[in-house]
C-alpha cells in the first residue's frame, strides 16, 4: 500500500505495480490517476487510525509512505509495532525533516559539510547575530512549513522582518517559535534520493528540481515545478566527493544516534565553491524528482524497497536505465498562492512511446469527468536516448493536454541543456 495521493506517489505506485513479482497495489488516499493502477481507498495520508484501520482490513504486508506528515505522526513506528514492513522512517527519523535546527545541530556535531549558522528561539539574540552578519542570509523556521518557512533575503532589514514574522508574526506556530539564521550558500542545487537501511544505502540516480514558480527561476518558491535525471551537473567524480563527505558521514551520524533509518533520506546539497553543502535533509521521497528517477531504474523498485524495509539493503545493486527522464509538472495557474479547483482537464487521446502522465491534485467530479483539485495537477514525464528529445516529448503532451487553467514552466532542463 502506498500512502498519499500525488505525483511523487503515482510515480511510485506504477514503479512498484510493474515489478516482475506482479503485487496487489492499494493506496490511500490516491487520486483519479492512481486509481487507474491501484485500488484507492478514501482515507487520507494523516489520518494515522484510518490507515491502521486499512492495513488490517485489507490484510496490507508492505506499506510505502510518500509524504513526511504520516512519517512525523508516527505510521511509520505504528506499523512496526503490529509487524507490518514499512519503507518510511519513524517520527524519530522524520525529525530530520520535521526540525531544521535538530538538523544543524548533528550536521554540527558530525562535522558535515552545511552552511554557518545560528539557532535561536528568542528574538533579541536572533536580531544581535543577524547585526553580525552580511546580507545575503537565509532565515528558517524550525518546523514543517510545506517549502514556505525560508527566507533568503537579500538585506538584513528583510532578514529582520523574516525573523519577527517567524518568532512573534506566529505564521508557522511553533514551527516558527525557533529560527535558523544561516549563511547563504551560493551555487547550483541538487537533490540526492538515498535509500537507507541503517548503516546501508543505495544512491539514486542524480536528479535536479526547478523550485521557484516562474522561468528564469523567479518568484516564489514551490513543492517543484519540474525536475530532471540525471543531473550532469553532479559528475561521477563529484558524486564520489558527496558520498565520502555527506552520503556516508550522514548515514552514520543518523545510526550513531541512535535512529534505525528505514527509508528515504533526500539531501539538499548546494554544490559551491567550496564544495558540496548539505541544504537540508527530507525523510521521503522528492516530489517531482521521483517522476523524473524511477523511471530509471531498470532494476525492481519493490525489491530494492522491501530489502530496505527489513534490513535486508547490503549488496542490493541498482541497474539504472542511462536515458536521461524529464517531468514537467502542469500546474493550476495561481499556484503556489489561490488558484481554481475542478476545472475540467482533457488528456491527450494517445501519447507517443516514453510519455506518460502521471496524475497529482486530480478528482472525478460527480458526472465523473477528470477535474483539477490541487495546485499541482499533473507531471507530464518523459524519458528519451536524450534530455533535449525527452524535453521536447514531455512539452508535445504539455501543450496537446487541455484544461483551461493549466501552467507550466517552459524551460524545465534549460540549464542542463544550455551547457555546453
Ligand atoms: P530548505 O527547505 O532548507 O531546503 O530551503 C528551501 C530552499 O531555500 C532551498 O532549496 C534553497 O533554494 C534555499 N536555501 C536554503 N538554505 C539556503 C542557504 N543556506 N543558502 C542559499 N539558499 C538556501
Ligand atoms: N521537490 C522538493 C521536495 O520534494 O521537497
Amino acid at each position: 500500500m502506498v500512502v498519499g495521493g500525488g505525483g511523487r506517489e503515482h510515480a511510485l505506485v506504477r514503479a512498484l505495480g510493474g515489478s516482475p513479482s506482479r503485487p496487489r497495489v492499494l493506496c490511500a488516499p490516491g487520486n483519479a490517476g492512481i486509481a487507474a493502477d491501484a485500488r484507492c481507498f478514501p482515507v487520507k495520508a494523516d489520518d494515522i487510525e484510518g490507515l491502521l484501520g486499512l492495513v488490517r482490513s485489507e490484510g496490507v504486508d508492505f506499506v510505502v509512505v510518500g509524504p513526511e506528515v504520516p512519517l512525523v505522526l508516527g505510521l511509520a513506528d505504528r506499523l512496526r509495532a503490529l509487524g507490518i514492513a514499512v519503507y518510511g522512517p519513524g517520527a524519530d527519523g522524520a525529525r530530520l525533516e520535521a526540525s531544521k535546527t535538530y538538523t544543524k545541530r548533528l550536521l554540527q556535531k558530525y562535522a558535515i559539510p552545511t552552511a554557518a549558522a545560528g539557532l535561536f528561539d528568542e528574538v533579541s539574540p536572533a536580531l544581535a547575530y543577524l547585526r553580525a552578519r552580511r546580507a545575503p542570509i537565509v532565515v528558517k523556521a524550525d518546523g514543517l512549513a510545506a517549502g514556505k518557512g525560508v527566507v533568503v533575503a537579500q538585506s538584513l532589514a528583510e532578514a529582520e522582518a523574516a525573523v519577527r514574522d517567524m518568532m512573534e508574526g506566529g505564521r508557522f506556530g511553533q514551527g516558527g517559535r525557533q529560527v535558523l539564521i544561516e549563511d547563504c550558500l551560493l551555487g547550483e542545487e541538487t537533490s540526492l534520493l538515498v535509500v537507507v537501511s541503517g548503516r546501508d544505502y543505495v544512491i539514486l540516480p542524480t536528479s535536479q528540481d526547478h523550485k521557484r514558480v516562474g522561468e528564469g527561476d523567479v518568484g516564489p518558491n514551490t513543492g517543484g515545478m519540474g525536475a530532471y535525471s540525471p543531473a550532469e551537473v553532479v559528475t561521477p567524480a563529484l558524486l564520489e566527493r558527496i558520498e565520502r563527505t555527506i552520503v556516508r558521514p550522514s548515514v552514520d551520524a543518523i545510526a550513531a544516534e541512535g535512529i534505525a533509518f528505514r527509508g528515504t533520506l533526500f539531501i539538499g546539497i548546494m554544490l559551491t565553491a567550496q564544495g558540496p553543502q548539505v541544504l537540508e535533509f527530507n525523510t521521503r521521497f522528492g516530489d517531482p524528482e521521483t517522476q523524473a528517477v524511477l523511471p530509471r531504474l531498470a532494476s525492481d523498485p519493490l525489491e530494492l524497497l522491501w530489502a530496505a524495509a527489513r534490513g535486508r539493503l547490503a549488496g542490493v545493486r541498482l541497474s539504472v536505465d542511462p536515458d536521461p527522464a524529464i517531468c514537467v509538472v502542469v500546474a493550476a495557474r495561481g499556484y503556489p498562492e489561490a488558484y481554481p479547483s475542478g476545472d475540467a482537464i482533457t488528456l491527450p487521446g494517445s501519447l507517443p512511446e516514453g510519455v506518460t502522465v502521471l496524475h497529482a491534485g486530480t478528482a472525478r467530479d460527480a458526472a465523473g469527468r477528470l477535474v483539477t483539485a490541487g495546485g499541482r495537477v499533473l507531471g507530464v514525464t518523459a524519458r528519451a536516448p536524450t534530455l533535449l528529445r525527452a524535453a521536447e516529448l514531455a512539452y508535445q503532451a504539455c501543450d496537446a493536454l487541455d484544461c483551461t487553467s493549466k501552467y507550466y514552466r517552459r524551460d524545465i532542463g534549460a540549464r542542463q541543456l544550455r551547457r555546453p
